[in-house]
């Protein structure tokens, strides 16, 4: 006789509902696979009277969430409510605390509360489990824990961001501009109404936080990052950039130097027949970098019910099949804080569009900026603009330390010919 496993979901909007549905229909193969059978007990959300595309049986609704935990014949929580902190925290921590397994697609609260939370699901001999966290449609976080146990990474780095990846290649593809695409976006269901968290990089920062303290047996990283998000890129540079062979993607990168970790989100220059470099519109795509493996990639949706549902269904498969593991692939206990790598030392070459007033002389005070801060020039093209009497100068330069590239910055935007803050977009050969 299979076993009865009782579920809490906490949240019912797009992933809550969606979760729901798949797992009434897929119950019957779940059970196969697992040996135990999932049934959803109880569903909790914000306004009980909302109107719903599903009907629920009143039985099912709790009208608190952190009433939850304190059901004894509850085994499993999902939470898909969402934030680092208020009640998703709360709820998860008290679960937890009360031995129940959870599972979480909250990439925000894993991102800041993750190391406390291992900590005490390992406390109370239960799963904590967030494979929906980063990149749904990609397995990203079981692979680096069991498909590449056998492996010690160096680094991990890729596009975990949809909705502005699908900004950048419509960009790319049809020659709109910015707005223009964010607009589209909006209207496929492919961006937030308020996508600030996604266009200023920080969802990628939380996810590439989450996969480092994975990959590299570590603490989650508590520091700034660098992160800069897309939103001062423009069709101008998508054509620049075009001509000089290169496509502009938001990566999230991080790796170890010297024994020191360097985590990074920041668009950048990636040669067009890169692997990344044609991963288009919604998709994620990771390469992890390893030995014995060499390089492995996974390539997925990042998000929407149908991806996320998939993760979260293969996190109940994992509690359902029994045996308790570390949430972070080892012991809390052996996972190290890390130093981490000054960013002023990381090098590489870059792409500059400066905006100038057309007169005597700009070229060449521009130029001696670069000079003076050690940046050398592999590339310039000037195209003027005689009717508004300005130019565009475009610049790749030769790789330089981050730390010439700040100061260059700040005597740019300090000179009398230069119109407005310039563009710059790191090069990163990927
Ligand atoms: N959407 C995606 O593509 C995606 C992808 C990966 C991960 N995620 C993560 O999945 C989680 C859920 O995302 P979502 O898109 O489903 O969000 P959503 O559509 O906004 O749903 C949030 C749900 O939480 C409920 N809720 C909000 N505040 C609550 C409260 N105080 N008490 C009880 N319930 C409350 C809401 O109740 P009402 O229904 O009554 O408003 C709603 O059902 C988030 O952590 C998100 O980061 C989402």
């Amino acid at each position: 006789m299979k076993k009865k496993v009782n579920i809490a979901i906490a949240g019912f909007g797009n992933i809550g509902s969606y979760f729901y549905k798949t797992l009434e229909k897929n119950n019957y193969h779940i059970s196969v696979k697992t040996g135990r059978i999932p049934f959803v007990r109880y569903i909790s959300a914000k306004n009980l009277n909302k109107k719903r595309l599903i009907k629920i049986p009143k039985s099912k609704w709790i009208k608190n969430p952190l009433d939850l935990p304190l059901r004894k014949e509850i085994d499993v929580i999902v939470e898909l409510i969402g934030g680092s902190e208020g009640i998703a925290k709360k709820l998860v921590f008290s679960a937890l605390r009360n031995k129940k397994h959870v599972i979480t697609a909250n990439k925000a609260l894993i991102a800041k509360h993750g190391d406390q939370l291992a900590t005490l699901a390992e406390q109370n001999k239960v799963n904590l489990e967030y494979e929906a966290s980063v990149g749904g449609g990609m397995p990203i976080i079981r692979s680096i824990k069991e498909g590449l146990i056998a492996n010690k990474i160096n680094k991990v780095y890729g596009i975990l961001n949809g909705t502005t990846n699908f900004i950048l290649s419509s960009m790319q593809n049809s020659n709109k501009n910015f707005y223009d695409v964010l607009n589209d976006a909006k209207k496929l269901g492919f961006a937030e109404s308020n996508p600030i968290s996604d266009l200023n990089g920080n969802d990628s920062a939380a996810k590439i936080r989450i996969l480092s303290s994975i990959a590299f047996n570590i603490t989650i990283s508590k520091d700034n990052i660098l992160t800069e998000g897309i939103q001062n890129i423009n069709l101008t540079d998508i054509l620049y950039t075009k001509k000089f062979g290169y496509k502009i993607k938001l990566l999230s990168i991080s790796e170890i130097k010297k024994n020191k970790l360097i985590e990074r989100v920041h668009p950048c220059l990636i040669k067009s027949n890169s692997i990344l470099s044609n991963i288009d519109g919604v998709l994620n795509a990771v390469v992890i970098e390893g030995s014995p493996v060499g390089k492995t990639i996974l390539q997925g949706e990042g998000a929407g019910p149908g991806p996320t549902t998939s993760a979260i269904i293969s996190d109940l498969c994992s509690v359902l099949r029994g045996n308790i593991k570390y949430p972070f692939g080892i012991s809390s206990k052996s996972r190290k804080k890390i130093v981490k790598f000054d960013i002023k030392k990381h090098i590489s070459s870059s792409y500059l569009r400066i905006d100038v007033k057309d007169i005597p002389g700009v070229l060449s005070s521009i130029t001696n900026i670069f000079a003076k801060n050690k940046i050398s020039i592999k590339n310039l093209l000037q195209n003027p603009d005689k009717k508004n009497k300005k130019a565009t100068i475009i610049i790749i330069t030769h790789k330089s330390l981050e730390k010439n590239y700040i100061n260059l910055f700040s005597n740019l935007t300090k000179n009398k010919f230069v119109l407005k803050k310039p563009t710059f977009i790191r090069i990163e050969e990927v």
